[in-house]
Parts: C-alpha cells; sequence; structure tokens
C-alpha cells in the first residue's frame, strides 16, 4: 500500500511553494471571508468571536487541513482515488471520498448563486445606481433583485461558465495561472479599501469593536458559528484540498504550506473586517445585520462616503474575484474525479459537471423567489437546505473523516514520511499534529455536529 505520487505519473504538479499558496489560499479565501466572516463577526459581537475563531483555527482547522494534504499528496489521485490508494478498494473510507464529491459539488450550486449576486453587483456599482437612495431603498433592491426569476440566474449562470472556463484550461494553464494574477489583484483592492475605511472620520470605534474583546457579548452559539465556520473559510471537509494536495509536490514542507495558507485565510478575512467596519460605525450604521451586511448596509454606507462610488465597485470586484477562485476549486474535485475515475476527458467532465451543477443551482436560486413553496423541504427553502447540508453536515463530517484516517489508520511512519519529506526536513511539533489529529479536532468536530443537529 504505499503508494506515492509515481503511481499517476501524469498528474500535473504546481510549480512551486508560491504557486500552491495561491491556489490553495485562492480556495481558502471566498466569500466565506469577505461576505460570511464579517457579518458572523458583527452578529456575534466582534473580538471576543475572533479570538475564539482563531484558536479553532489553530487548534480543528489546522490539523485538518494538514490531513487533507497529506491524504492527497500520499494518495496522489482525485478525492475517491486517494482513499482508494491509501486505504484499499472497498475499503469503508471510500465513502469519505464519496460524500465529499457530492459536497463538493452542493456547495458549488448555491455558492454559485450568491458569486452571481456579485456580478450583478459590479453592473449596480459601475452604473451609480445607488447614488441617492435611501438605506430602505437599497434593501428592497437586494430584496427584489435575489426573488426574481430572471436576472440572479444569468447572473450565475454566467459566473458558472466562468468557472468552468478555467477548470477547462486545465490544472496549471487554468486554475494555477488564473490565481497567481488574481490573488495579488485580490490583496491590492482590499489593502486599498482598508486604507480608504480607516481614514474615515469616526473609524475608530470599527477598530474597537474589532479588536476589543467583550465576552458578555458571546454566546455558546457564537463558539459554534466560530467552528462551523473554520471550516468552511479553509475549504475542509469537502475534497477541495485533498485534490489540490495531490498536485502538489512531493518535496515540499506540507505543515509549513498549510499555515501559511492559514495566515494568509485569516489575514484577508480580518482586512475585509477592517475594510468593512470602521466604515459602518463611521456612518453609523447597525454593524450586527447579518447576511445583508454586504449587499444592503456596505452599499449605503458606499453612497454616504467620499469617493463611493470606485470604493463600491472595487469593492464587488473583490467579491467576485475572491468567489470565483474559490469556486474553481469546488469544480476541480469531481472534474478530477470523473475525469480519472470514470475515463470521460477533462474538457468533457467539466462541461457535463458544470451543466449539473449549475441546474441545481437555479432551483437553489428559484427556491427564494416565486417557487418558494413549492421548493420548500424541512422547513427551508432549498437553497438554505443545500446551504444547511454541506456547512453543518457533510463539512464536519467529512472533516473529521480526514483527521480520523490520518490520527488513526495511516501508519504513524508513512504520516512522519509526509511530513518530513522521507526525513530530508525537520518538522517539529508533529505529536501534537499526531494528538490534534486522534483526539482534540475530532471531539471538537463532533460537539459542532451534535449541536448544529440540535443534539446538543
Ligand atoms: N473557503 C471558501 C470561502 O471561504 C469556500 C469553500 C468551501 C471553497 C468549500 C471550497 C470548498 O468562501
Amino acid at each position: 500500500m504505499d503508494l506515492h505520487q509515481g503511481e499517476h505519473q501524469k498528474r500535473p504538479l504546481f510549480s512551486g511553494r508560491l504557486s500552491i499558496i495561491a491556489v490553495a489560499a485562492g480556495s481558502a479565501i471566498g466569500l466565506g471571508n469577505i461576505w460570511k466572516f464579517p457579518y458572523i463577526t458583527g452578529k456575534n459581537g466582534g473580538a471576543a468571536f475572533i479570538i475564539v475563531y482563531l484558536c479553532c483555527i489553530a487548534l480543528i482547522g489546522l490539523p485538518v487541513l494538514i490531513s487533507d494534504f497529506i491524504i492527497g499528496r500520499r494518495g496522489g489521485g482525485s478525492i475517491v482515488t486517494s482513499f482508494r490508494a491509501l486505504a484499499g478498494k472497498r475499503s469503508p473510507w471510500l465513502f469519505g471520498g464519496f460524500i465529499a464529491l457530492f459536497g463538493s459539488a452542493t456547495v458549488l450550486s448555491f455558492y454559485g448563486v450568491v458569486a452571481g449576486w456579485s456580478l450583478e453587483y459590479i453592473v449596480k456599482a459601475a452604473s451609480n445606481s445607488f447614488a441617492g437612495k435611501s438605506p430602505a431603498q437599497v434593501g428592497e433592491m437586494f430584496g427584489s433583485f435575489i426573488v426574481s426569476p430572471v436576472e440572479p440566474i444569468v447572473c450565475q449562470l454566467i459566473f458558472m461558465t466562468i468557472t468552468a472556463g478555467v477548470v477547462y484550461a486545465g490544472v496549471k494553464k487554468g486554475i494555477e495561472a488564473f490565481s497567481k494574477v488574481m490573488m495579488p489583484i485580490l490583496l491590492g483592492i482590499i489593502v486599498l479599501l482598508c486604507i480608504r475605511s480607516l481614514t474615515l472620520p469616526g473609524a475608530e470605534g470599527g477598530i474597537a469593536f474589532l479588536f476589543k474583546p467583550d465576552f458578555s457579548k458571546l454566546s455558546a452559539g457564537g463558539v459554534l458559528d466560530a467552528l462551523g465556520h473554520a471550516f468552511f473559510t479553509l475549504s475542509l471537509g469537502v475534497g477541495t484540498m485533498i485534490t489540490y494536495g495531490s498536485y502538489i509536490n512531493p518535496k515540499e514542507n506540507l505543515a509549513a504550506t498549510a499555515v501559511q495558507i492559514c495566515i494568509a485565510d485569516t489575514v484577508i478575512a480580518l482586512l475585509a473586517g477592517i475594510a468593512i467596519f470602521p466604515a459602518v460605525f463611521a456612518f453609523g450604521v447597525e454593524p450586527g445585520q447579518g447576511p445583508g451586511l454586504v449587499f444592503v448596509t456596505l452599499p449605503n454606507v458606499f453612497a454616504q462616503m467620499p469617493g463611493g462610488y470606485i470604493f463600491c465597485l472595487l469593492f464587488f470586484l473583490l467579491l467576485a474575484v475572491a468567489a470565483l477562485t474559490s469556486s474553481i476549486s469546488m469544480l476541480e474535485v469531481s472534474v478530477a474525479y470523473v475525469s480519472e475515475d470514470l475515463g470521460i476527458s477533462r474538457k468533457r467532465a467539466t462541461l457535463l459537471l458544470t451543466a449539473l451543477i449549475s441546474a441545481v443551482g437555479v432551483v437553489c436560486s428559484l427556491s427564494m423567489g416565486e417557487y418558494q413553496e413549492q421548493l420548500t423541504f424541512f422547513g427551508k427553502n432549498f437553497f438554505d437546505l443545500a446551504d444547511f447540508a454541506v456547512s453543518n453536515v457533510e463539512m464536519p463530517i467529512g472533516g473529521a473523516i480526514s483527521v480520523l484516517f490520518v490520527g488513526w489508520v495511516l501508519k504513524r511512519r508513512r504520516v512522519q514520511d509526509e511530513l518530513t519529506c522521507k526525513g530530508s526536513l525537520t518538522v517539529p511539533l508533529i505529536g501534537a499534529f499526531m494528538f490534534a489529529a486522534k483526539y482534540l479536532a475530532p471531539i471538537g468536530i463532533a460537539i459542532v455536529f451534535l449541536h448544529s443537529l440540535g443534539l446538543f
């Protein structure tokens, strides 16, 4: 069972550390950082929540990410192929591969819808549609847009087509090349937005909100939100990092790469907070407004800000770029599987899967509007149901499978070989990693999982 990269000689490999960081951080940094992190931080009272979130990233997210990389690189194939190579043909662990496959497709179906909204908002920002509107009107604009039966679907399909185009072009010429161009752009935009926000009079309120902890505002639900979000933001539990891990050169230091990705992802989430909250406070708007923070609160804030037109446009561009480098990683999971395991060409697999996933996305979008009644199941519309099934059920299960597999099933010598590149690197804290993989992460995940199902 000592299979390695050599098993799949034809697989492409990312060009070097910088490429791996651009691609994997590109997957991690997405709507989760720029749309979700700020609003759940706002909802949970700011700094105290951030402290708990950082602990979740370091103690649970990081070990799961390292485990994903180990499985991918050691297994040397798509999500299912990798588990098969490491666990055997008929092993029950293959189930882990299949549920991740399902998870990655489902997450992309609803992610594409929200990402499509960001495209529409680029157009709205460019045509100065928010100028002179009252906050209620901007809210109404968003509300009527997302329930309409045509526009959001057109936007979603455009977004999915761009995603497919990148994946179609291949791992190196598409995904790697695209991420290497987009990630510096993303960083540049977010830094500009932070400078604008921090130089507004009254910005201090937002900074205090972000960095001065008040633990009385933190509930048990907030702690669980933090852990759940750590999974989402690091793209864990859906096979993305396993698939990307299989394209990492055997000479790369996996643990150091994983740490750098966690740092990059966290820095961008914090920068998104710095770009948003000082501005929100400077204009006296309520920070804890939930999912509408980015699509309703912010356009209002930009409309009142000097230079708001250009910053609003930059913000929605940022959102779209971040979403794209994530969506390509979601699509790659199933494209890699279908093209490797089912013998369909990569290009054909990309087209087929994009069509299938987009169709489910259309149902997600319609379930928020006219067809809400027909598309409501278990008290949730289809969009919310897909989100719940992935974020609260599939991701924790997928993540637990990775850490349990690396902690309990793979021989420790193999794990060590993978982490130290067969002894050529000295990697500290391998014992701590094993402890986290065996106990800490699975227990933490079990707690979130049971809570999200209402059992704890
Ligand atoms: N990490 C991405 C974000 O923060 C979302 C994602 C989830 C990407 C799962 C890939 C797989 O937006």
